[in-house]
């Protein structure tokens, strides 16, 4: 398969002579403009037992690395359409003018694996399931060649699989994926890998450690919580520690203050925060990154039930701060009172928490941005640079001391809803500040987390957040 951005040369390239002029007809024939993701299927026998496929990259203009991937994404979700489960990728050079050629390579790689991949797990009829792409071999057009070129096949790889891990985690029926199911996944990691340490609590070690907003949130389900604790201590010689934390509702049905039925299926996703960070951390430790990083998932349904916890109810985070429950639907921010507060512990350098938490950032912002708080502008720059790079897009949205004060209540310290139908994830962010004491962001991934099929990806989780993670980890490393 081929890359070709509008307007591009075929004259420049240095692929064989035959190949070039063949492909110069389509091109002068018209028979192919190189619009974005417009894709060309050569004639059987073209190009002899080979089959050759253009894909386009667009105007030069708007090309970005999200653009690109979403080529990629495209051309690999077509071969892979037609049973071709091995391919050659060549890109030209007009397709990376304005980025490294490294980056290049990396996208291409997490591109076609992410796009390739589908859930049909639980599809019991063997041939309709279609294969992932197995092979994928990258060239340049002219032979540009990156000295890292294999290190950064392998590294892409990593990155691809874990998002995919993640995205699997997130597709699974909440029957299976329940806290403890995440527990062991978290515990199989840390099986394979000895300088990952892996802490699962249960119930009993729950309460001793004080997390009383996620037993509270536990209640209302049979399914136990777990509190899960990951360490990956990779720069030994310095004292430097950031924390990841992760919301993980396995299934959110509002609990007493349940949700409509109406896409309430859709709430197995709830767990995608947590998912991202177990994701990032597989990928970190197997990419042996000199970083210190702590992952913190708490994990819990959110159920009613005779048990379960009620609109009303004051509750106590593991920080001794108190938290009147006027709407159990408004669960997420409960259970990452207690993981933040644990986070302080680490007398962490900068903590991110990743969280489907609000409806209303995906009112706000819509299906493609994750919506980011923080007080640090430095912070905030680091993690706008991270989003650009991986390609998963992010908007600043504000957090300051009124949303905070529109959080306290009148008879504990903070209620978890403001007395406002507005500001929704602003209002959100700003309660969970209450548990931090250090540089912290807040992502909320609401509205990035899942989605529908398109011509890059399948439906279903989409695995965000992810190798955004990996590179704040990477700029961490430096
Ligand atoms: N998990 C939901 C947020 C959510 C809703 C994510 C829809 C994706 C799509 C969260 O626990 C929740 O229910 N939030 C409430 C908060 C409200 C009660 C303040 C919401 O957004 O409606
Ligand atoms: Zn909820
Ligand atoms: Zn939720």
């Amino acid at each position: 398969m081929m890359m070709f951005a509008e307007g591009f040369s075929a004259g420049k390239s240095l692929i064989s002579p035959t190949i070039k002029r063949k492909i110069s007809e389509i091109w002068e024939d018209n028979e192919f403009k190189g619009d974005a993701n417009e894709i060309f299927l050569a004639p059987k026998r073209f190009l002899g037992t080979q089959t050759l496929v253009l894909v386009g990259l667009g105007k030069k203009e708007k090309f970005t690395h999200v653009t690109y991937r979403q080529a990629v994404g495209s051309v690999t979700k077509f071969l892979q359409g037609k049973k071709f489960y091995d391919c050659s990728i060549i890109v030209p050079q007009e397709a990376w003018d304005h980025f490294e050629f490294d980056s290049i390579i990396s996208h291409t790689i997490i591109g076609a694996h992410t796009a390739s991949y589908q859930f049909n797990h639980y599809v019991t009829q063997k041939d309709s399931k279609i294969q992932p792409v197995s092979r994928i071999f990258f060239g340049s057009i002219n032979g540009a060649k990156s000295k890292n070129g294999d290190k950064l096949i392998r590294e892409g790889e990593i990155i691809a699989f874990s998002i995919n891990f993640t995205r699997h985690l997130g597709n699974l029926p909440p029957i299976d994926m329940t806290p403890e199911y995440m527990g062991n996944e978290a515990i199989t990691l840390g099986r394979k890998h000895k300088q990952l340490n892996v802490r699962v609590m249960g119930v009993e070690e729950i309460r001793k450690e004080k997390l009383g907003g996620l037993l509270a949130v536990s209640l209302g389900s049979y399914q136990e919580p777990r509190f899960i604790v990951m360490e990956y201590f990779g720069n030994p010689d310095s004292k430097d520690t950031y924390v990841f934390v992760g919301k993980a509702i396995t299934f959110d049905a509002g609990g007493i203050s349940i949700k409509p039925s109406e896409k309430m299926d859709e709430m197995k996703f709830d767990m995608l925060g947590g998912g991202a960070v177990m994701g990032a951390i597989k990928a970190i430790v197997e990419l042996k990154m000199k970083v210190n990083i702590v992952g913190l998932v708490p994990a819990s349904e959110n159920l009613p039930g005779h048990r379960a916890y009620r609109p009303g109810d004051i509750i106590k985070a593991r920080n001794g701060k108190t938290i009147e429950v006027l709407n159990t639907d408004a669960e997420g921010r409960i259970i990452l009172a207690d993981a933040l507060s644990y986070a302080q512990d680490y007398k962490p350098k900068a903590v991110i928490d990743l969280a489907t938490l609000t409806g209303a950032v995906v009112g706000a912002l819509g299906e493609r941005y994750a919506g980011i708080f923080s007080r640090d502008e430095e912070f905030i720059e680091s993690i706008q640079a991270a989003s650009k790079s991986a390609g998963e897009l992010t908007w600043r949205l504000p957090l300051d001391d009124e949303f905070k004060e529109m959080m306290k209540s009148k008879i504990a310290d903070t209620q978890n809803i403001s007395g406002s139908r507005y500001g929704g994830a602003s209002t959100g962010a700003a309660f969970l500040e209450y548990f931090t004491n250090y540089t912290w962001a807040h992502l909320d991934i609401a509205g990035v987390a899942w989605g529908g099929e398109n011509a890059y990806r399948y439906q279903g989780a989409t695995g965000y957040g992810v190798q955004l993670l990996v590179e704040l980890a990477k700029k961490w490393a430096e």
